[in-house]
């Protein structure tokens, strides 16, 4: 089982302007949640032990949420909010979190590149913090991802999900070797244009990598906006011969992207939805809305 996770939150988030002007993107709300709660908790449930944040400025309200807070408990309990003290169950999760900060936007694949010291010699996991897997974060992927990392020796695995031929532009994109739901990758592009693509298999934003990994993105040059595209880092492993698994989400594990409103707007209402207190009632309620239009 792979214990350490890197979760990079650099993104400035402009996409969801004007509600990421001064917080950062993954804390926005889905139903009850910030969406990198979710996140961390599909973590810890795939026995994860230790999460580095891989920060920027004005992403400090992350480190809030995950820490303890003594007085807010205090004043929970002597106001007789008890129940209320539910809602905090997440601050006992047996997870460590360390943060560090990339000062300089340069892409996510310099993102990860931070998290080298962290990481040593272990293999670990890398989880987008602005993307949920499954409905309500209830998702196997990393855990299967970090078996099929040890039955095939291999330096990356990554997880994948087939989207319309709209959406790949948007995405990395895989090239697989074999069939299956588990299958070997021979190339991958970053945002292919339409028409492009060697598949419509786009990365999701979990990723389980050797620490050969931090090599390859060191060798990676800049692209035309001046990143580092993590995807460069893993078409060398395959260019240098080196085994890239592909896994497919399982059916019922759609990958909800938090990225632009559209998704996040679907994404708020299916999740409320699916809350057992106030799904009921929002749903007759958006049925009302909809009859009236
Ligand atoms: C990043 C990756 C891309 C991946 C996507 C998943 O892109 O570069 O390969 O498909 O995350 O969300 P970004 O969304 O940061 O532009």
């Amino acid at each position: 089982m792979i214990k350490n996770a890197i979760v990079p939150v650099a993104g400035l988030g402009t996409r969801l302007l004007p509600a990421t002007k001064s917080q950062p993107k993954e804390m926005l709300p889905v139903a009850k949640k910030p969406i990198v709660q979710y996140v961390v908790e599909e973590l810890a449930a795939s026995g994860v032990r230790e999460i580095l944040f891989i920060t920027g400025r004005g992403k400090s309200s992350i480190e809030n949420h995950f820490d303890h807070d003594p007085n807010l408990l205090a004043s929970l309990n002597s106001t007789s909010k008890e129940e209320l003290i539910e809602e905090l169950e997440f601050e006992k999760l047996k997870t460590h979190f360390l943060y560090t900060r990339q000062s300089v936007q340069r892409g996510l694949g310099d993102a990860i590149l931070c998290g080298e010291p962290f990481v040593g010699h272990d293999p670990f996991t890398v989880a987008l913090g602005d993307s949920i897997i499954g409905l309500q974060g209830q998702s196997r992927i990393c855990a299967r991802m970090s078996e099929v990392y040890e039955q095939h020796q291999a330096a990356a695995v990554i997880a994948v999900e087939p989207v319309s031929d709209e959406q790949v532009s948007l995405y990395g994109v895989v090239k697989p070797e074999t069939d299956g739901d588990v299958f070997t990758i021979g190339d991958l592009v970053e945002k292919p244009p339409a028409g492009k693509a060697p598949s419509n298999l786009a990365i999701v934003g979990r990723y389980v990598f050797a620490p050969v990994i931090f090599d390859m993105i060191r060798h990676v040059k800049p692209d035309k906006r001046g990143e580092i595209q993590l995807t460069e880092a893993i078409r060398m492993l395959c260019e240098t011969g080196r085994r890239v698994m592909g896994v497919k989400l399982a059916p019922g594990e759609h990958r909800y992207d938090i990225g632009n409103y559209q998704s996040y707007f679907e994404t708020f209402i299916e999740f409320a939805l699916a809350d057992p207190q106030h799904g009921p009632r929002l749903r007759e309620r958006l049925k009302k809305l909809l009859e009236r239009d």
